[in-house]
């Protein structure tokens, strides 16, 4: 018994000291934001996509119960779309299917990720974290023209 609980203080120990001395953060959540002001914080109270150069696109997404603006996205084939989302209440997910785009959306957290779409079509964009009782409903589509 003796041993668990030392065990348990130097495991919490552990813990506490990489997350408060090192500012250890789970991966791919670099940049922190208010979630409770995501409606009024920049670039999250204009949602959408953004072109950074010709092929080069940047889509911020909020993440809210049970939607993502935006809905619908288009862009042409071939494009490097990196995606930055946020959630403005609870832990959501970032999935679009056949492609690498699978994040974890954490309130106070925004999440990063890049892919370059190749193929033309519709593509699916859900939530795969379950969110509430209308977390299904969860959902938009990436359409690369
Ligand atoms: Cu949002 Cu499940």
């Amino acid at each position: 018994m003796t041993f668990v609980v030392i065990m348990m203080v130097v495991f919490l120990a552990t813990i506490s000291t990489a997350a408060v001395v090192d500012g250890l953060v789970p991966p791919s959540h670099v940049q922190a934001i208010d979630p409770t002001k995501v409606s009024e914080t920049p670039p999250f109270d204009h949602p959408g996509l953004r072109k950074v150069a010709d092929g080069t696109y940047e889509a911020y997404y909020v993440a809210r119960i049970f939607s993502f603006t935006p809905q619908h996205l288009e862009i042409p084939a071939g494009s490097r779309v990196t995606f930055y989302v946020t959630s403005a209440d609870v832990e959501h997910g970032f999935s679009v299917p056949l492609t690498g785009v699978n994040t974890m959306v954490t309130p106070g957290w925004v999440s990063t990720v890049s892919h370059t779409f190749k193929t033309p079509g519709k593509y699916l964009l859900v939530c795969n974290e379950y969110c509430g009782a209308g977390h299904q409903l969860m959902a938009g589509d990436i359409e690369v023209k």
